[in-house]
């Protein structure tokens, strides 16, 4: 099976992926590392681990489903049936995901649906809670909302920082991520309303 993974940023969970790509634990190809953002430490991650790469620049389309046309494009090309978002910082319109509906996953470093959105491990240490983790999610048109395929709890400490906890989750999150990304590609993820079973 072709994946893609889209990402924005440093692209931990990409290098995550791309070991377990190389040691056969996903058997998959990843067809295709795109980013929004020409500079991603991520592409440098992809470019020497020998996958394609593409950066495209929103500001080039006007509107957001032109460039999720012009993803699409793209993605047809490869023949990918599985979008990763690793640290992918743009929505993607409702257009795109219809097209690739129950084909696009997510990781969010919390336990949703606890603390959706951009600053889910600060609201976490803000509120006190005593467990969080990441979540791997399928995505739908709502923000950080789709069907649950896997979560790990982490402590949270009384003194913790948002550095030591976010080291924590994404240790858990470079575990998890693969992981379902295995279960997907072995065809292992059933769909029951918005339960997800191992079968
Ligand atoms: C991770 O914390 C993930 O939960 C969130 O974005 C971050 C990406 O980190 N969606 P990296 O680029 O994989 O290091």
């Amino acid at each position: 099976m072709n994946i893609a993974v889209l990402c924005s940023g440093s692209g931990t969970n990409l290098q995550a992926i791309i070991d377990n790509v190389k040691s056969g634990h996903i058997p998959a190809k990843i067809a295709l590392v795109l980013s929004d953002n020409k500079n991603a430490f991520a592409l440098k991650r992809a470019k020497k681990a020998g996958i394609e790469t593409l950066a495209l620049n929103p500001e080039g389309y006007n509107a957001r489903e032109d460039f999720d046309k012009e993803l699409i494009k793209n993605l047809k090309k490869r023949n990918v049936e599985l979008i990763v978002l690793a640290g992918f910082m743009r929505l993607l319109s409702p257009y795109f995901i219809k097209k690739y509906k129950n084909k696009i996953m997510n990781i969010h470093p919390a336990l949703l649906p606890s603390f959706k959105g951009t600053r889910a491990i600060k609201d976490a240490l803000q509120y006190g809670v005593k467990v969080t983790g990441p979540t791997v999610h399928f995505v739908d048109e709502h923000l950080d909302h789709g069907p649950i395929i896997a979560q790990k709890c982490v402590e949270v400490s009384d003194n913790d920082t948002e550095e030591a906890l976010l080291g924590r989750v994404h240790k858990e999150e470079h575990n998890i991520y693969p992981e379902a990304i295995k279960l997907f590609v072995e065809g292992k993820l059933k769909l029951k309303g918005r339960k997800v079973v191992r079968g």
